[in-house]
C-alpha cells in the first residue's frame, strides 16, 4: 500500500490497468470496507481517499467531534494498493471561493437542515473526482441523497467515472454502521430507529421512543429519516 500525503506526487505517479475508487472521511467502519471490497473485486487497483472534508460541516461542533483515526484507517487498509490523505490546504489551496451548487435536490431533505452542506459535498467529490480519474467509484446507500447528487452530478458534468451504489452495511442489532455510531451512548436504543422507520406513522412512533426527529419523508421509492440521539444525528433509508 502506498500513501500520498501530496497530491501533485499522486497525480504524477504512472497509472497502470483498471482503477477503482473510495472516497471517505476516515473512522472506516465494515460499510467502507465492503466498498473497498466491491473496488477490489471489480478493479485491478483500488485508490482510497481519506480526507475530513470541512466545508460540506454545517455544525462546527459536528466538524470538531469527527473521529480522526488516520493510523488505525491506514493499518486497516493495508491490502489496498493507494490512499490519499491530502490536508484541507492542499484540497483548497486558494479557500473556498469555486463550489458546485445544485438547486433543487440539495436543498430538500438533509439539504433543508444541513445548509451548505451538499455544496461542499459535491465541491469535494468533484475534486476528489477529478484527482482519481478512476474508471469507477463506489458510495454507499445509506447516504442516499448524497448518492442521487453525485449521480446527478456526474451526468450534468460528463465525468468519465461510473459511479456505483453499494448497499448499506447494517450492525446485527439493523442499525446502518457510521463514523459518528462511537459517540452514541446506547447503540441498541438506536437500532430502534430502521425498525421504527418501517411503521406506518414513524415520525411519531420515532418520538414516542425518544428520538428528537428532523423528518420522515418517502422519496424516489424509499423511505428517508433523519433523527438524533445523544446530540447524535443519524439517517436512514429504507
Ligand atoms: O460520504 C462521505 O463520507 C463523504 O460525504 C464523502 C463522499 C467522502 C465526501 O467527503
Amino acid at each position: 500500500m502506498k500513501v500520498f500525503h501530496d497530491l501533485q506526487e499522486w497525480r504524477q505517479h504512472p497509472r497502470t490497468g483498471t482503477l477503482g475508487f473510495v472516497p471517505t472521511m476516515g473512522a472506516l467502519h465494515d460499510g467502507h470496507l465492503s466498498l473497498v471490497q466491491r473496488s477490489q473485486q471489480e478493479n485491478q487497483h483500488t485508490l482510497v481517499s481519506i480526507f475530513i472534508n470541512p466545508t460540506q460541516f454545517n455544525d462546527p461542533k459536528d466538524f470538531q467531534n469527527y473521529p480522526q483515526t488516520l493510523k488505525e484507517d491506514l493499518e486497516k487498509l493495508a491490502h489496498v494498493d493507494y490512499v490519499l490523505a491530502p490536508n484541507a490546504q492542499q484540497m483548497y489551496p486558494n479557500g473556498y471561493h469555486y463550489k458546485v451548487t445544485e438547486d433543487e435536490v440539495s436543498k430538500i431533505l438533509e439539504g433543508a437542515h444541513r445548509p451548505g452542506h451538499f455544496d461542499g459535498m459535491l465541491t469535494v467529490v468533484l475534486k476528489l473526482l477529478n484527482l482519481a480519474r478512476a474508471d469507477k467509484a463506489y458510495f454507499g446507500e445509506k447516504d442516499f441523497q448524497q448518492l442521487e447528487l453525485i449521480k446527478g452530478m456526474a451526468n450534468e458534468f460528463f465525468l468519465d467515472t461510473e459511479i456505483l451504489a453499494c448497499p448499506t452495511t447494517r450492525e446485527s442489532n439493523g442499525l446502518a454502521m457510521s463514523s459518528r455510531n462511537v459517540r452514541l451512548k446506547d447503540q441498541n436504543k438506536a437500532a430502534q430507529f430502521p425498525q421504527l422507520l418501517k411503521h406506518p406513522n414513524a415520525k411519531q412512533e420515532l418520538e414516542k421512543a425518544g428520538f428528537e426527529v428532523d423528518y420522515v419523508e418517502n422519496w424516489r421509492g424509499r423511505t428517508l429519516g433523519a433523527v438524533k440521539l445523544d446530540n447524535v444525528r443519524l439517517i436512514d433509508n429504507l
